[in-house]
């Protein structure tokens, strides 16, 4: 007999096959028995009538309890009444694992520590699976943005000599004699290095950040896409991430039709996001956010309560253009009409949902940058190798990274992110 994934099984219908997962759930007493068991691909149905089913069957069914392990074997058919949907009827049960212990989560309420404490468990309930399903289907949407744009995916090291985003959120860790080394905050500052070989580069990986911040956007461990692209200016660069979000947004309504009804996602509000989208600048958005009643300064970065009270407003993703450069990175190149500002943009998630993406066009001068590494009390030593970029052929370029937990966030609707990444690192929590 035939051994099936459960998202395969339109194809075997009236066919009898092998399902083998973990018990979700039962049903019934004594004269039926409905199972529903998971395999990772998909749920179905595996229904054991007295009459129909052997005794043995019927016995198996009694004792199943939830998240036991089970092969099930029976004629899979479409079910009478609910279009899409497909059930066993169970011929024979073959237990992998009986649980003996009461499985920890129920189907009852549970708070979020608790649920956290259990990740290693949660991880298997349908909006947990739902979610990193999404997440997966995002990182596939990334590479193959990427494959198709003439991006050669270059891997950049996590253990640094340097700060790239700024000290005051670094992991400090012991390197051998005397010596510290960094945990990444973002690979960009060596892609730059790689696009000077390649062009068009990104890199995917984890990145630390000590940051102090508890907010439902912040982990100290996430995972970041950076992208870099030799002669790309501020306004192509975010062509370029519209581009990119959109196609993932496309894939996403494409291959997840099951999981965003999990996540009873707002399928036409994902269904808009389409080029062009908004376009604003930091002044602006100032502004506005003033109009309904922040006191936010003129020259301040924008708060999460900022983020989220401009981004309800909008269905779109929405550009911040050109911040006060005093509040951005020392790389990124100052725009040559206001030299108090940077040539940058963040990418805010429409829905309150907020930041998923900064990009910047950067420093291309020598003298410049060596000026900026001063100003932002940095050791010029430790970037020698990054100021060799604008020795040897520097030319215009610009990147943009974005954080995965933060799109998988918005595009799931998950409201905290650390629900998007399998096992959260936060400033209060390290296990599981
Ligand atoms: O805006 P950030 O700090 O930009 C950089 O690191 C640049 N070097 C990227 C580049 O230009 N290549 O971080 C990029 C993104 C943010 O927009 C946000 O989505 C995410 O990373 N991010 C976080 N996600 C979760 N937890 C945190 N503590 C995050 N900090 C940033
Ligand atoms: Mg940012």
């Amino acid at each position: 007999m035939k051994t099936i994934r459960i998202s395969d099984v339109e194809q075997y219908d009236g066919q009898e096959v092998a399902i083998q997962g973990w018990m979700y759930n039962k049903r019934g007493s004594g004269k039926i028995y409905f199972l529903q068991v998971r395999d990772g691909s998909g749920m179905i149905q595996g229904v054991a009538a007295e009459g129909e089913a052997s005794e043995e069957v019927m016995k198996a069914a009694e004792e199943l309890t939830m998240e036991s392990s089970v092969r099930i074997m029976g004629p899979v058919s479409k079910h009478p009444k609910w279009a899409g949907v497909y059930e066993m009827q169970i011929k024979k049960i073959e237990v992998v694992h009986l649980c003996t212990e009461e499985y920890p989560i129920s189907k009852k309420e549970h708070g979020p520590d608790f649920l956290l404490d259990n990740r290693h468990l949660w991880l298997r309930s349908k909006k947990q699976w739902a979610i990193q399903r999404v997440r997966n289907t995002i990182i596939n949407a990334t590479y193959e943005y990427f494959a198709q744009n003439g991006f050669i995916k270059i891997d950049t090291p996590i253990l640094t000599p340097n700060a790239c985003e700024g000290t005051t959120e670094l992991f400090e860790v012991p390197y051998f004699e005397e010596n510290s080394a960094y945990l990444a905050q973002s690979g960009q500052l060596y892609l730059e290095a790689a696009i000077m070989s390649h062009g068009r580069a990104f890199d995917f990986g984890p990145v630390f950040r000590a940051e102090k911040s508890k907010t439902r956007r912040h982990l100290t461990e996430f995972w970041m896409m950076d992208a870099e692209a030799a002669f790309v200016e501020h306004e192509e660069n975010m062509k370029i991430q519209e581009e990119l979000v959109c196609h993932i947004v496309a894939k996403v309504l494409e291959k997840n039709q099951p999981e965003l009804k999990v996540l009873e996602r707002d399928v036409e509000a994902l269904k808009k996001v389409k080029a062009p989208f908004i376009r604003k600048t930091h002044t602006e958005v100032i502004a506005e956010l003033k109009e309904m009643g922040s006191d936010i300064g003129e020259m301040d970065d924008l708060g999460a309560d900022d983020e989220t009270m401009l981004t309800k407003k909008y269905d779109k993703p929405i550009f911040v253009e050109k911040y006060p450069s005093a509040v951005k990175a020392f790389y990124m190149k100052r725009d040559p009409e206001d030299d108090s500002r940077a040539l940058c943009s963040d990418l805010l998630a429409p829905e309150g949902y907020g930041e998923i993406i900064g990009g910047s066009q950067r420093e291309d001068s020598y003298d410049v940058l060596m000026e900026r590494i001063k100003e932002h009390d940095l050791d010029p030593k430790v970037f020698d190798w990054y100021l060799d970029l604008r020795k040897y052929g520097s030319v215009p370029h610009s990147g943009f990274g974005y954080g995965l937990e933060r799109i998988t966030g918005w595009i799931s609707g998950t409201h905290h992110i650390r629900e998007t990444i399998p096992f959260p690192r936060m400033i209060s929590r390290l296990t599981p």
